[in-house]
C-alpha cells in the first residue's frame, strides 16, 4: 500500500484526478476502461479537477464506463440525493460521459435484494474495474460497508448505523429523511478492482485512516481490507494523516519516488 500525504485537500484532488485521468488516457485502442466512482464530499475536488481538464485540456471520457459504489434504498428515481443524481451533478453531466455508461444499484427497485444481486452480476460482466475511487466513513466504512461487514462480502442490502445516518444528514432536509437501507458493493466486490484509490481529508477522518492503514485487518474497520489488496493507494491531507505512526516514512517514500513510478 502506498500512502501519499499531501499538504492540502486541493493537492489530494489533483493526485486523485491524475490517477483517474491516466486510466482514461492510457487506454489501448478498442479498450473501454472502467472506472469505479464514489460519492460523498471526499472525491469532489478531484471531480472538479477532472471537469477542468475536460474543458481546458481536452480530457475525454467518451467510451469510458463507470460503476458507482452504492445507493440509498427507497429514494424515488431522480431524487437529488440519490447517488445516481449526485454523480451526474458532481461529474458525469459536466464531462462527455454517456449517461447510459454510468451504472449504479437500483435503489428504487421493488425488491432491493434482487436489485443488489443484479448489480453484482453486472459488475462481474462489466469488470474488472480499473481504478476504484473510495472515500472513508468516520467509522472506517467504505462504500456503505459498515463495521462488521464480511471482508469477502458481495453487493447486498445493508442497514446504516445511526452514526452514518447522522453524518449524511447534512445532505437531506431533515435527519429522518436519510434512508435506513442501502445497496452497496461488498468488500469482496470492491477488492476485485485492479487498483483501489482511497482519499480522505480533514481531522475527522484521521482515526479511521490510521485504523485502515496501520491497524489490524479486521471487519471492525472495513477499509482495512485495503491491506490485502496488491495495488492500494491512500491519498490524504496532513489533517487526515495526523494519527499515522509511519507518516515520516510515507513522506520519505513520496519524496524518493522513482522517475515515472506511478501511484
Ligand atoms: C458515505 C458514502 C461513502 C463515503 C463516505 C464518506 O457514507 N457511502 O462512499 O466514502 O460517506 O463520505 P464523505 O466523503 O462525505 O466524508
Amino acid at each position: 500500500m502506498e500512502v501519499a500525504i499531501l499538504p492540502t485537500p486541493a493537492d489530494c484532488g489533483r493526485v486523485v484526478a491524475d490517477v483517474l485521468a491516466a486510466t482514461v488516457t492510457g487506454r489501448s485502442a478498442g479498450h473501454r476502461p472502467t472506472l469505479g466512482l464514489a460519492t460523498g464530499s471526499s472525491p469532489v475536488l478531484a471531480y472538479r479537477e477532472l471537469i477542468r481538464r475536460h474543458r481546458e485540456e481536452g480530457l475525454s471520457f467518451a467510451g469510458v464506463r463507470a460503476f458507482l459504489l452504492d445507493e440509498y434504498v427507497g429514494l424515488p428515481p431522480g431524487h437529488p440525493e440519490s447517488y445516481r443524481a449526485v454523480i451526474r451533478r458532481e461529474l458525469t453531466s459536466s464531462v462527455d460521459f454517456v449517461d447510459s455508461d454510468v451504472d449504479a444499484p437500483d435503489g428504487s427497485a421493488p425488491d432491493p435484494l434482487v436489485a443488489a444481486r443484479e448489480y453484482e452480476e453486472r459488475l462481474r460482466q462489466g469488470g474488472p474495474v480499473a481504478v476504484q475511487l473510495l472515500g472513508i466513513g468516520a467509522n472506517g466504512h467504505i462504500g456503505f460497508n459498515e463495521p462488521g461487514s464480511s471482508l469477502s462480502s458481495v453487493t447486498r442490502v445493508k442497514t446504516l448505523t445511526e452514526q452514518t445516518r447522522r453524518d449524511n444528514a447534512r445532505f437531506f432536509e431533515r435527519p429522518e429523511d436519510v434512508p435506513r437501507h442501502v445497496i452497496t458493493q461488498g468488500l469482496g466486490t470492491i477488492s476485485r478492482a485492479q487498483h483501489l484509490l482511497l482519499t480522505a481529508t480533514g481531522a475527522r477522518k484521521a482515526a479511521a485512516v490510521a485504523a485502515a492503514v496501520e491497524g489490524p485487518l479486521t471487519a471492525s474497520c472495513p477499509a482495512s481490507v485495503l491491506q490485502l489488496h496488491p495495488h492500494a493507494t491512500v491519498v490524504v491531507d496532513e489533517a487526515a494523516a495526523a494519527m499515522l505512526e509511519r507518516a515520516d516514512y510515507y513522506r520519505y517514500t513520496l519524496q524518493h519516488k522513482l522517475p515515472h513510478q506511478p501511484y
